[in-house]
């Protein structure tokens, strides 16, 4: 098992590159499934998420040619299978997203149940109800998902929640269904745009991405594209707060400022320095840093994937924090590891209190989920001390060379592999 052995301390400063986000990378690559051409993409993350889609895809027959640093041409014209393993598909949250492509290319899909972090409840029942509205029948046997249809047609589909998931999965089994689509209550993240776009540039029509409101034509042929991937919102956030949690000086490039709106305004609200340009910013700290209340929700309010990360920083400021979590059930966890480190919080459910004690110890911890890990990664950075990261698996799932990029802006940061045999099995744990 590897782990990150970190000496806290050290004020970041520098520049550094953000990767293409994951959250897109995870359903643009299943999506090239309804593609009757080769697609090439570009600037897609080299993170463990990407690299099962990829095998994933292989396994069904797709040729996958790495043709540059983070470029992809796939041709999925030759793919015989429209069957996800359980092996493969549990390892990764996103292997849902082969359900909505296999559907809308082949009106059939057989996907294992997705595994998922331990976030809470990670149902899938609207993606469901999308399916069943556009005309497929659904079993679930065994731990797989049948999907089989005679013909999808164009439906009217409202959520009952939020959810990225399923919007992006109706979105896939929808654009080659004959008629119109609309989805409503629809999610409205960067990465849902992103897929939207790239459907697009294959000839789909899809209007409305980033509304609640999306509505779909149904179009017989996609033809081959070359897209490349959005940056990644979160990576830009994680970073962000790596700088201001260090009173650090960093300019993060490569972003799209607009999908970094409600981050940057609750930094600044918490005495951070942002100053944006066209495609970067730049993020430092002068004055002290204050508390503040925190409600993560869907875009575009405050990202619950940015909850652990501003957590540990509100633990530097000062005064009491309120955290309130408005997606998910249980995303507390990494609070334990934090407490081993000094931090002062206290959790009730879905709200947590953060006690600014302005300062945090090295000391040994275990990332739980991938965010969790993150914020390990910047509790270390800002701590006194050393600080050692285990199952930091769970980090690379969607964090591209984070150790790499930190070493470059000055972090004592560095992986080393430990030889543990009983912790070994658990590096097959699912992903987000
Ligand atoms: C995606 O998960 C992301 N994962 C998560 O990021 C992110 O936290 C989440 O969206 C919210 O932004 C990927 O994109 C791979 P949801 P997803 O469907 O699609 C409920 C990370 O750190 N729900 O938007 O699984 C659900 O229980 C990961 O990168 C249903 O009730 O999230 C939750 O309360 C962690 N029924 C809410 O909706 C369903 O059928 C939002 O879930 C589906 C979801």
């Amino acid at each position: 098992m590897d782990k990150f052995i970190i000496k806290g301390g050290r004020r970041l400063s520098g520049e550094v590159t953000i990767s293409g986000a994951k959250n897109a990378a995870v359903a643009i690559l299943p999506a090239v499934i309804l593609s009757d051409e080769p697609c090439v993409i570009e600037n897609v993350p080299s993170i463990s998420d990407v690299n099962i889609s990829l095998r994933i895809l292989k396994e069904m027959g797709a040729e996958v040619e790495n043709i540059g640093k983070d470029t992809y041409r796939i041709d999925p014209t030759h793919i015989d299978k429209c069957c996800v393993p359980y092996e493969t598909a549990r390892k990764m949250r996103a292997s849902y997203y082969f359900l909505g492509a296999l559907l809308g290319k082949f009106n059939k899909a057989r996907v294992s149940m997705p595994g998922g972090c331990p976030l809470g409840d990670r149902p899938i029942d609207q993606h469901l109800k999308a399916f069943s509205a556009l005309g497929a029948n659904y079993s679930l046997t065994q731990g797989m998902i049948d999907l089989t249809a005679d013909k999808l047609s164009g439906s009217q589909i409202f959520f009952d929640v939020v959810t990225v998931g399923a919007t992006m999965n109706a979105m896939l089994a929808a654009v080659k269904a004959e008629g119109l689509t609309i989805i409503e209550n629809a999610a409205k993240e960067p990465h849902i745009v992103d897929l939207a776009n790239f459907l697009n540039s294959m000839g789909a029509n899809i209007m409305g991405a980033g509304t609640d409101v999306i509505k779909i034509r149904g179009v017989e042929h996609l033809h081959g594209t070359t897209y490349a991937v959005i940056p990644d919102q979160i990576e830009a956030g994680t970073f962000m707060i790596a700088a201001a949690a260090t009173k650090g000086d960093v300019l993060i490039k490569n972003i799209i400022p607009k999908h970094l709106e409600s981050i940057t305004k609750k930094l600044e609200k918490i005495g951070v320095s942002i100053e944006q340009y066209d495609d970067s910013l730049r993020v430092w700290v002068e004055g002290p840093l204050v508390k503040a209340n925190v409600k993560t929700t869907p875009h575009p309010g405050f990202p619950t994937d940015m909850q652990p990360q501003i957590a540990t920083l509100l633990t530097l400021a000062e005064g009491t924090s309120i955290i309130t979590e408005g997606v998910w059930e249980q995303r507390f966890r990494y609070v334990d590891e934090l407490r081993r480190m000094g931090a002062d919080i206290t959790v009730n459910g879905k709200v947590a209190l953060v006690e600014g004690t302005g300062k945090l110890f090295g000391a040994p911890v275990k990332a739980c989920d991938l965010r969790a890990g993150a914020a390990l990664i910047i509790a270390g950075l800002a701590a006194q001390g050393i600080t050692e990261i285990e199952d930091i698996f769970h980090i690379e799932r969607g964090y591209d060379c984070m150790e790499g990029k930190l070493r470059e802006l000055g972090a004592d940061i560095e992986k080393v592999s430990v030889p543990d045999k009983a912790s070994a099995k658990s590096d097959k744990k699912e992903a987000v």
